[in-house]
């Protein structure tokens, strides 16, 4: 009897030190992006690309608008979470919080952003180049506060979350002439694989080692993109989702060069699109119902502003619904994504 509980006591040891091991592994969840992960830089800076307003966060905890495109929490919130770590990932402008709030977990991310300036431009929000700079002066603030020593080991062994993408094709380059008068599409995923390049040799030289690069989402099955696709029955745009698979074959080929070149680094590429493609093919799987429509207004075209407090469509119950703006998912998908992500991938980085 005694051997027993001494061996249970010893296999207890074992976990607790297994667990706090896991824990350690991942101090942070450092978060670079869109509206797909913006938790509310954007209400600090004048744009329109905004939601911090209801219905916005009505299942949010307390009910309260933050800022994120969501009934509820977004993607990245799920991933911190799933490693332990806190609830919500906070964004680096809100003046809630401060630099011990972010040591565990910060967001740099901007909704209406891309890996083109001429994105961040067409809605006056922060352009990938200025989240690093967020992220230069997150490091000096989190050294002050932590330590030299401690604030480089955060550094190190954060998890770096990035998704971003969709608005370069979706509100740049499909909808102004400029950069289809200077690229071919297949030119213009090159320019963007190029700059997503950059990026992650910046992050790298800055100290980051664990980086998951989140691919597109099949966009063209956005409730905004079918209600304007007439040939097709207001089905799924299949340009637009041929065009996130090529992308996202880019970004794969890129994770695998850049894992070759540079030494220590561990990326991974979160494949949102499959997981994203088959809850809209078979929603009842996942307790799901609505697809085509967002739950917001109408559901076809209201998103930021245009998803009105008032609107009598608004549905009642946004788990139902696979989105819940015309451009945005539900929380309900945001979480079945993230926890898929990270069974599938992101779970190495622990
Ligand atoms: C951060 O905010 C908390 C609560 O608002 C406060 O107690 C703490 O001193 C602040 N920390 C720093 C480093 O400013
Ligand atoms: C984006 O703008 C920044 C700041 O002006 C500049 O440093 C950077 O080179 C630009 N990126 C591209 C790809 O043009």
């Amino acid at each position: 009897m005694a051997y027993v509980c001494t061996s249970i006591r010893l296999f207890l040891v074992q976990v607790l030190i297994l667990v706090s091991k896991c824990k350690a592994e991942v101090p942070a969840v450092i978060v670079f992006g869109d509206s797909s992960v913006d938790s509310g830089n954007n209400n600090q800076i004048p744009t329109m690309a905004r939601s911090n307003f209801e219905p916005y966060g009505r299942d949010f905890l307390g009910g309260r608008p933050t800022g994120r495109f969501s009934n509820g929490r977004i993607a990245s919130d799920f991933v911190s979470e799933a490693f332990g770590l806190k609830p919500t990932v906070p964004a680096f402008l809100d003046p809630m919080y401060n630099i011990s709030d972010f040591a565990s977990g910060v967001c740099f991310a901007s909704a209406g952003t891309g890996y083109d300036n001429a994105t961040s431009n067409v809605m006056g929000v922060i352009p990938l180049w200025r989240e690093v700079e967020y992220y230069k002066d997150y490091q000096k603030k989190l050294k002050e506060y932590a330590g030299e020593e401690k604030a480089n080991e955060i550094i190190r062994e954060a998890l770096y979350l990035v998704s971003i993408g969709t608005n370069d094709f979706l509100e740049n380059y499909y909808i102004f002439p400029d950069r289809q008068s200077q690229f071919t599409i297949r030119q213009y995923e090159d320019f963007l694989i190029g700059i997503a390049r950059n990026f992650i040799q910046d992050l790298y030289g800055l100290g980051a080692r664990k980086i998951a690069l989140a691919g597109l989402p099949p966009m063209g099955c956005l409730p905004l993109e079918r209600a304007t696709n007439i040939m097709e029955f207001h089905g799924c745009v299949e340009e637009y989702n041929n065009l996130a698979l090529e992308f996202n074959g880019k970004l794969e080929g890129l994770v695998a060069k850049l894992n070759e070149e540079l030494p220590g680094l561990n990326m991974e590429f979160a494949d949102v699109y499959n997981i994203f493609l088959q809850i809209i093919r078979r929603p009842s799987t996942y307790g799901m119902e609505v697809v085509e429509v967002g739950c917001c207004g109408t559901g076809t075209f209201e998103m930021s502003y245009l998803c009105d407090p008032q609107s009598p469509f608004t549905c009642t119950d946004a788990n139902k619904y696979v989105f819940w703006d015309a451009f945005h998912p539900s929380e309900k998908t945001s979480q079945i994504i993230s926890n898929h992500l990270f069974k599938k991938g992101l779970a190495k980085f622990l």
